[in-house]
């Protein structure tokens, strides 16, 4: 079993090079408009828009900035299979203007952005970060009414390219099966909110004081809920390389664009030393499953299917083919990376 790796430095908005209808799933996290680390980035896309902003129309300057996203939607909505899922990680944003405060919301005109080019929308996910920020209360203090509530979640929209995707061969059926994710991972990972994802230390050392990059984790559950092993994943947004982490060490294939290609050195050592933290994720993975029955037959409880391909239990029978893998090496080639894998072997 292998995997390829492949990142284009090039702006996604027309996903040059990549064919209609190609690609499982979408994971991905624009650059936010009305953050200001990404003001100038939008403004090298469309001057209109650091003019608008001079001028104190910030409301226009918003709109812009999705008018430059909404190209890669579009494109997005082009390159998926149908049955395909998009999940776009977005926070809205607060700005304040000769003292007038106001939030841009993002996440709402993005899905209606998606919604219109055709998508259909899934339940989403917020997303909580929570922050201990001594100004994390802005406003007028224990007075009322002149306060506003912390901002601190962000969204994780859920787009589907038409109805839900079949498996009906008996090889696809046989890798869903090998693809699937324990009873207890289902039950937090298919829940609306996440308590549990903790934001990523956002220090590196290339142009950009910080990388916006979001956590392993994060990328990591959007990959084994929404595509099974051997699937293409496609980023637009690529960052520091976060989701082709996360799709190598899930035995997916990947595509990442990312139009700043100073991050170059930083994804490429991200993806060339991932072998051990990929290694160490998988076995702590099927360490926390087997502490999980553990526990639940302590309390009485049942767990009677055995693993086929791993030592232990599990609830359902859905589980029992799960194949967890490690990786053997990673190969540097002209079209990118190559990742080979081993089992698992206990
Ligand atoms: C929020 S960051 C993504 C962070 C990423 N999820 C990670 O974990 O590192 C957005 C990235 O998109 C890139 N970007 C912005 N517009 C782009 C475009 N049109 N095409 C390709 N990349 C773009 C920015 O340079 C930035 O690195």
């Amino acid at each position: 079993m292998s995997t390829t790796h492949r990142i284009v430095y090039d702006d996604s908005s027309e996903l040059s090079g990549i064919e209609d209808e190609s690609v499982d799933l979408v994971v991905t996290s624009p650059p936010y408009p009305m953050i200001a680390m990404w003001d100038e980035m939008f403004g090298e896309l469309d001057e209109n828009i650091l003019n608008l902003m001079k001028d104190g129309n910030y409301d226009d300057a918003f709109e812009l900035m999705h008018k430059q996203l909404d190209k890669t939607w579009n494109s997005v909505y082009r390159v998926l299979k149908n049955g395909g899922i998009a999940c776009i990680n977005i926070g809205d944003s607060t700005r304040t203007f000769e003292g007038v405060f106001k939030l841009y919301n993002s996440h709402s005109r993005i899905l209606n952005s998606c919604l219109s080019i055709g998508f259909e929308s899934l339940p989403s996910i917020i997303w909580r970060k929570s922050t201990n920020a001594p100004n994390k209360f802005m406003g007028s203090g224990m007075y009322p009414v002149g306060s506003h509530v912390t901002l601190e979640h962000e969204h994780i929209l859920i787009l589907r390219k038409g109805p839900r995707r079949i498996f009906d061969s008996p090889e696809s059926k046989s890798n869903r099966n090998l693809s699937a994710f324990f009873w207890e991972e289902r039950n937090k990972w298919f829940s609306d909110i996440w308590f549990d994802v903790h934001g990523k230390l956002q220090n590196i050392d290339v142009s950009r004081e910080r990388s916006a990059a979001y956590p392993f984790e994060l990328a990591s559950r959007l990959i084994n809920m929404f595509s099974v092993k051997n699937d293409l994943v496609l980023d637009p947004f690529l960052g520091t390389g976060t989701t082709t982490k996360a799709a190598l060490c899930s035995e997916r294939n990947s595509i990442g664009f990312e139009r700043d290609d100073t991050l170059s050195e930083l994804i490429d050592k991200e993806i060339r030393e991932s072998r051990d933290f990929c290694n160490n994720y998988v076995e702590e993975r099927l360490d926390r499953h087997l502490e999980f029955i553990e526990i639940r037959i302590e309390s009485g409880k049942e767990a009677k299917h055995k693993l086929n391909n791993h030592e232990g239990y599990c609830v359902s029978s859905q589980e029992v083919d799960i194949v967890l893998s490690k990786i053997s090496d990673i190969e540097i080639s002209s079209s990118g990376y190559e990742v080979l894998y081993e089992p698992l072997d206990r």
